[in-house]
């Protein structure tokens, strides 16, 4: 074969395998088989081998191009990525279309009803027909190049059924099983689990390495064009058959109603026939279909006034509280837990949920024995919504909150202006557990090697009661233990006495003094320099220091007069524990979350937002109060409150509490 018939058949290859991944990937019906489709596959990958030169950037073997990127590039929309408005019921609804008919003085409008995927906003710009820039929303405005990543999921079409300028919108998904299948091998390989798709979706698209998106059953359906100027477009719908007719991806379940009665039968009929998608959706897009209409009703400088989003009430599943369960956590709070029976509720298996503190237990008025509606609080919490009262049998069993501790039998106290009941016994084993995990946390004195199991295994043995019996521990005495072998005893020992030479605020965050975090304690050991002077001082000298609040002032000084803690001071003293701010801490080390802005929403399960704060912060990170660009991660709780719906719509990573913590405990 000359090179002139070479080119020839790679065109003719390029089409046909292009025309293929069309019937499969946005039509969903193959017409050949696989081995047929590889077998052409092959053949071109091999004249292209022979032919560099004849190799085109829309050639099908070009979707996962070169080398990892070494950063993100931003892009400026040229029209914003706006977001939608939320309707949360029938009323709302009705709210949004008397404002489209006020605004536009028609009254009998068409609707274009779709589903909104749970997903990442993308816009792909076609050039001359050619796709060359992929990008995120961001903030609307700007958002990251990720071109790389897009030009991985084949039902993109790298070159349009049109030699057409134009940008299409629309939301890349990450459909529901292989969602399942890509958490069940990372729990496989102990890696950190997606907390639902749209995550997955996120994460995929968010990576510097195409490879990764590529190894992902990553999908898209367009919905929107940037503009339509030039093109003789009159309705919605007729751009979506238009874009189809391009070759892209467009969502078949979208349907026009004269009537609104119609649009809201369609709302709720969706609600329910929601699980049968292999694709999961938050909701229902309603949009105006006459594009004239559009343009006379506007925007606002956030949304559509043309366009609502209907969003789904959460899934609510009966379920049966087996039993309540009280947890103590490091401060001694105590939670009660409801154990449920298991049950599926969005796409997860739930078996228990927090119902906070008494005041909530008296309030939501729960039996043991009870049948009880649950949800998930944001699509991610379990939440127990209501008791049904209706359904006892009488043989329910009331539940009272203990007077003691269940971990050390103490009686506990309510302190006043507080909710929650706290057992004030320091030596509570609970507490010295979650007191020594916190000591040897990465944002404390980072000793590796002892985390949550090692914790356990030295407090149970009775080798420890406090943290400074941790720097008493020998060789000897820690190799008689189980589990522990003389390779990780020695590995901890070098650990431990590596952890005596940390600055000062490391080891004041490690002590735990409540509400203080590391941003606090590098302020204070800064300004003190030693660990003495900062237990001599008065409440009035801390709250001095700029950045320090009367809280912690009061919390510090106060940790510093209980003799326990002070015992537990001299004993770290005589080990040689360093008590000195040797230097700034964070300058001398990059630290795990250095730059990275948090924002906590929601009640936190295993953390108070003072704890999660000190966790972040100990890290290098900062907590602010709201939601911006330049938020990197929002951490909800249950009931969050709308920061959720802000970084949802701002498209930033949302982590659960658990993931936080796994984030804090890995590997820089
Ligand atoms: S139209 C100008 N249609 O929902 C408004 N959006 O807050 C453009 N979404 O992040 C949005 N499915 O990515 C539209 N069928 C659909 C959608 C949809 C999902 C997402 C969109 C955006 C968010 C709106």
């Amino acid at each position: 074969m000359d090179s002139n018939e070479a080119g020839i058949k790679v065109r003719q290859l390029a089409e046909e395998i292009n025309k293929h991944d069309y019937n499969y990937y946005v039509l969903d019906s193959p017409v050949i088989s696989d081995r047929e489709y590889d077998l052409m596959k092959r053949e071109l990958e091999k004249l292209e081998k022979e032919y560099p030169q004849l190799v085109t950037p829309d050639s099908p073997t070009q979707r996962v191009g070169g080398k990892p990127l070494e950063t993100f590039t931003s892009v400026s929309h040229a029209v914003p990525m706006l977001s939608l408005d939320n309707a949360f019921n029938e009323n709302e609804l009705l709210d949004f279309v008397r404002r489209a008919k006020n605004l536009s003085g028609v009254s009998n409008l068409e609707y274009v009803v779709e589903p909104k995927m749970d997903g990442l906003a993308v816009s792909l710009l076609y050039q001359d027909g050619g796709l060359v820039r992929g990008a995120t929303r961001g903030d609307g405005q700007v958002g990251e190049d990720i071109t790389h990543n897009l030009r991985t999921i084949k039902s993109i079409p790298l070159k349009l059924k049109e030699r057409v300028d134009l940008e299409v919108r629309g939301e890349v998904y990450f459909p529901r099983k292989a969602f399942q299948d890509l958490n069940d091998r990372r729990a496989e390989q102990g890696e950190p689990l997606f907390a639902n798709p749209r995550n997955a979706a996120a994460g995929s698209m968010r990576q510097l390495d195409p490879a990764v998106a590529a190894s992902r059953p990553l999908n898209i359906y367009i919905y929107g064009m940037g503009s339509f100027e030039g093109f003789p477009l009159k309705n919605h719908l007729e751009m979506l058959n238009y874009l189809k007719s391009l070759g892209l991806r467009v969502n078949p379940h979208t349907a026009v109603y004269t009537d609104f009665e119609e649009v809201i039968q369609a709302c709720k009929d969706w609600s329910l026939k929601r699980y049968e998608l292999p694709y999961e959706i938050d909701g229902m897009v309603i949009k105006i279909n006459d594009l004239k209409i559009q343009a006379q009703v506007g925007y606002t400088t956030r949304s559509p006034r043309w366009a609502v989003a209907f969003k789904f009430p959460a899934e609510q599943v009966e379920t049966t509280v087996e039993d309540i369960q009280v947890s103590v956590g490091r401060t001694g709070a105590l939670t009660p837990i409801a154990l449920l029976t298991p049950v599926k509720v969005s796409g997860s298996v739930i078996k228990r949920a927090s119902l906070h503190n008494q005041d909530i237990l008296r309030e939501k008025g729960v039996k043991i024995g009870d049948r009880v509606i649950i949800h998930k609080a944001g699509e991610v919490i379990p939440e127990l919504v209501k008791v049904l009262k209706e359904k006892r049998t009488g043989q329910e069993k009331d539940f009272i909150m203990p007077e003691n501790c269940p971990a050390c039998g103490q009686e506990v106290t309510l302190i006043p202006g507080e909710v929650a009941l706290r057992c004030l016994n320091s030596t509570c084993p609970v507490q010295m557990y979650e007191r020594i995990v916190h000591f040897a946390s990465r944002g404390a004195m980072d000793i590796e090697g002892l985390g949550p199991a090692a914790a356990r295994l030295l407090l149970e043995n009775g080798l420890v009661e406090d943290v400074a019996d941790l720097y008493y521990l020998n060789k000897e005495r820690l190799m008689s233990l189980d589990r522990m072998g003389e390779k990780s005893a020695s590995k901890l020992l070098e650990a431990l006495e590596v952890s005596k030479n940390n600055p000062l605020s490391k080891l004041l965050n490690g002590l735990g003094s409540r509400f203080l975090g590391g941003k606090g304690s590098r302020v204070i050991a800064e300004h003190f320099k030693s660990l003495d002077r900062i237990i001599s001082a008065s409440v009035e000298e801390m709250i001095s220091i700029p950045e320090i609040g009367p809280k912690i002032a009061a919390s510090v000084f106060e940790f510093f007069k209980n003799p326990a803690n002070l015992k537990v001071v001299e004993k770290l003293r005589s080990t040689g524990v360093n008590f000195k701010q040797v230097q700034e801490q964070g300058k001398a080390q990059e630290q795990l979350f250095e730059g990275q802005a948090f924002v906590l929403t929601g009640k936190l399960q295993n953390h108070s937002r003072q704890e999660a704060q000190n966790l972040i912060e100990g890290l290098g990170g900062r907590v602010t109060s709201s939601v911006s660009r330049s938020t990197n991660y929002v951490v909800v709780g249950e009931n969050p409150g709308s920061k959720l719906e802000q970084a949802r719509s701002l498209e930033i990573t949302i982590l659960t509490e658990e993931q936080l913590q796994q984030m804090a405990s890995s590997e820089k």
